[in-house]
C-alpha cells in the first residue's frame, strides 16, 4: 500500500511519516512545498503544490497512492486573515484537487482543526454545529464539507493545539516556542484566557495510524484529555524542563488583538475515537517528559 503524505516536512506529517516508514506494510511517499527537511524521507520526497490542479492531476495519475494523508495547509491564523485567497487556494482548492483526481477506491485522510468551532465548549462532539470565527476556520470547514459530499472513503481528523519537538521545524508550536525562550533565560508573555485540550503529536500520529488501518469512514476528534490555559501550559514546560517560572507572565488575548478570531475555550469529547481505536492520550506532564527524552534524537 502506497501512502502519500502532504505537509510531510512539518510536525504532524513528519511524525506520521516516520511511523509509516517503520511499518513493513506501507510504502511512504512524502510530499511538501519546499525542499525536503526530514532526513529519513530524503530518498522518497517529492515536491508538489496541491493548489496547482494540473500538477496534482499528473502527479496522482503517475503515483496512484492507495492512501492520502493531507497535512498540507496554510494554518497560520493571521496569515489567513490577511491573505484569504491564498488560504482558500491551499486549504479548499488543494483538497478539491487531491480528491477530484484520486481513485475512489483510495482512502483520503484529512487533518482539520478545532477552529471550525466558535470556542464555547470543552466537550465538542463530532456532530456538534460548527461555527468558525476566522478565515482559517472557515476554510477548514469548507474543505470538510467538500470531502463529505464528494469522497466516500474518507476520515476527517480534527485536532487541537498540537505540541512536540520535531526535526527541522520551520514553525514553532507552544512547546518549542516556550522552550526556545526559557532555555535562554528570556521572558515570555502568554495568554491566560484561551483554554484548550492540547494534543501531544506522538499520541496524535499513533491515533491517525491506527485509524488508517481501521475501516471507519467518518469525522473524528483527537486531542489530549486535560484542559489548560496556554499560560499554564507554558508554566508546565518550565516545570518539566527546570526553567525559571518567573520568566513567564500572563496577558489577555484582547491585548494581542486575538480574541475575536481565535476560539476562547475548545476541547473535544473523545468517546468516539476511544471506542474505535482504544485511544488513551498521555497526561500533559508525561507528554512533556516524553518529549524531553526525545530531544536527544533530534
Ligand atoms: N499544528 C496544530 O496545532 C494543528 C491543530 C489543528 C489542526 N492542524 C492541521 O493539521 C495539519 C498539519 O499541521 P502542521 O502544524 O503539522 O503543519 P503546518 O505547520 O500547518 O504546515 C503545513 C504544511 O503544508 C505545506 N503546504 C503549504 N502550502 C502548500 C501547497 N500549496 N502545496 C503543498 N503543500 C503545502 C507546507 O509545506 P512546506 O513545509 O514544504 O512548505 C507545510 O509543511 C494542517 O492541516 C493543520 O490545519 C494543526
Amino acid at each position: 500500500m502506497k501512502v502519500l503524505i502532504t505537509g510531510a516536512n512539518r510536525l504532524i506529517g513528519q511524525y506520521i511519516g516516520k511511523l509509516i516508514l517503520k511499518s513493513k506494510d506501507f510504502l511512504l511517499l512524502p510530499i511538501g512545498l519546499g525542499n525536503p527537511r526530514i532526513k529519513d524521507f530524503e530518498n522518497f520526497y517529492q515536491k508538489l503544490d496541491i493548489s496547482n490542479s494540473s500538477e496534482v492531476k499528473n502527479f496522482l495519475i503517475t503515483e496512484k497512492p492507495d492512501i492520502v494523508i493531507n497535512c498540507a495547509a496554510i494554518s497560520h491564523v493571521d496569515i489567513c486573515e490577511e491573505f484569504p485567497d491564498k488560504c482558500f487556494k491551499v486549504n479548499v482548492l488543494g483538497v478539491k484537487n487531491l480528491i477530484d483526481n484520486l481513485n475512489p477506491q483510495s482512502k483520503f485522510i484529512h487533518l482539520s482543526s478545532e477552529f471550525v468551532f466558535d470556542g464555547t465548549s470543552l466537550n465538542y462532539k463530532e456532530n456538534d454545529q460548527p461555527n468558525p470565527l476566522s478565515i482559517y476556520g472557515k476554510s477548514k470547514l469548507q474543505a470538510e464539507e467538500y470531502i463529505q459530499q464528494n469522497f466516500k472513503n474518507h476520515q476527517i481528523i480534527r485536532t487541537i493545539l498540537v505540541f512536540g519537538f520535531g526535526e527541522n521545524l520551520s514553525r514553532n508550536n507552544i512547546l518549542t516556542w516556550a522552550y526556545s525562550f526559557l532555555s535562554q533565560n528570556k521572558k515570555i508573555k502568554v495568554v491566560n484566557d484561551q483554554i484548550r485540550k492540547p494534543t501531544y503529536v506522538k499520541d496524535l500520529a499513533k491515533a491517525i495510524f491506527d485509524l488508517m488501518v481501521s475501516n471507519q469512514n467518518s469525522t473524528f476528534h483527537i486531542s489530549g484529555e486535560e484542559e489548560i490555559s496556554i499560560f499554564q501550559l507554558a508554566k508546565k514546560v518550565a516545570d518539566v524542563y527546570g526553567f525559571d517560572k518567573n520568566l513567564i507572565s500572563s496577558i489577555s488575548s484582547k491585548s494581542l488583538n486575538e480574541l475575536d478570531k481565535r476560539p476562547t475555550i475548545t476541547g473535544f469529547n473523545l468517546d468516539k475515537i476511544s471506542s474505535i481505536i482504544n485511544y488513551k492520550p498521555q497526561s500533559i506532564t508525561n507528554a512533556l517528559i516524553d518529549s524531553k527524552n526525545g530531544l536527544i534524537h533530534i
